[in-house]
């Protein structure tokens, strides 16, 4: 299947570690050319001289996602680069724990953190979407759906990323703009490691993890969420948009039944 993604300039924020890394490597292996926009230059540059070796192309801009400025200067640098932006994968994201007994500020940090700088990458990029034509993949999270405990703010703001992932398919559908949001439940990436490694018993933990997903009793893995990714965004696809899809084993929807014999398993990610 030719997933005619050569050469198309991928913005992949959070593209340096965990399920962000995953979907610039399999961008990168299609002949795309992903652009890694956050914090991790380091991690990003050793992305980018491993993908060389390869002969593949990727690129990283630094910026800090809550700054709202960051964003419109690496947007700007990177259409004075390369002319184009095609797709924008809005990964980046943080499942910060922000509950009810926090400080309202806080929760707007939270919304900061997790969703406002889709909404601000995607303004800033919007003209040269609309002349490519291109599309937005948000990643969202579960929570959205089935709530977590203690994490009001992550919930809210992947709840809004559905929310707008409808709301700009309808709005940018005239420009030929597909949108869809791709939705993990649990994957191990960094973030889960390290709260995998505070648990009391991190072994029972996984153990537990992996006995809550219906589908094979084990956590999606980072190809997976990324080939769904890739494959969304490319134009064997060119009839998905404005579609929540849940890259998740099952977790979400399938009969609690699948996983009888666990106990509810309250994570942090
Ligand atoms: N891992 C899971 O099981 C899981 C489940 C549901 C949803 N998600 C979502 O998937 C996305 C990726 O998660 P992950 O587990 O790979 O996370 P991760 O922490 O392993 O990687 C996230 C990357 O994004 C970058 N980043 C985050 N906030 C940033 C900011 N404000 N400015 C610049 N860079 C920033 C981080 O530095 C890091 O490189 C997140 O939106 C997360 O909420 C993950």
């Amino acid at each position: 299947m030719k997933l005619e993604l050569e050469n198309k300039i991928v913005i992949v924020t959070g593209g340096a570690k965990g399920i962000g890394e995953g979907i610039t490597r399999a961008f990168a292996a299609e002949g795309a050319v992903p652009v890694i926009l956050g914090r991790n230059s380091t991690e990003a540059a050793a992305i980018i001289a491993e993908m060389a070796v390869l002969n593949q192309k990727a690129d990283a801009f630094h910026a800090e996602l809550t700054d709202p400025e960051s964003i419109r200067v690496a947007v700007e640098a990177i259409v004075s680069k390369y002319g184009r932006i095609d797709v924008i994968v809005n990964n980046a994201g943080c499942n910060d724990a922000v509950s009810l007994r926090h400080d309202p500020a806080d929760f707007v940090r939270s919304l900061e953190r997790n969703l406002v700088h889709s909404f601000t990458l995607v303004h800033h990029a919007l003209d040269a979407l609309i002349a490519a034509r291109g599309n937005v993949i948000n990643i969202g999270s579960k929570t959205a759906t089935t709530g977590q405990g203690g994490t009001s703010g992550y919930a809210a703001a992947n709840g809004a990323l559905n929310a707008l992932t409808r709301e700009w398919a309808v709005d940018l559908g005239k420009f030929g703009i597909r949108v869809n949001c791709v939705v993990p439940a649990e994957v191990i990436t960094p973030q889960y490691e390290r709260w995998l490694a505070n648990a009391p018993d991190p072994e029972e933990a996984r153990r537990k993890l992996d006995q809550s997903v219906p589908f094979g009793h084990r956590t999606t893995t980072v190809a997976e969420i990324a080939d769904t990714v890739v494959f969304t965004a490319s134009a064997r696809s060119s009839h998905t948009t404005g579609q929540i899809l849940h890259v998740d084993g099952g977790y979400v929807h399938l009969d609690r039944a699948c996983t009888a014999g666990t106990t509810h398993l309250k994570t942090t990610v």
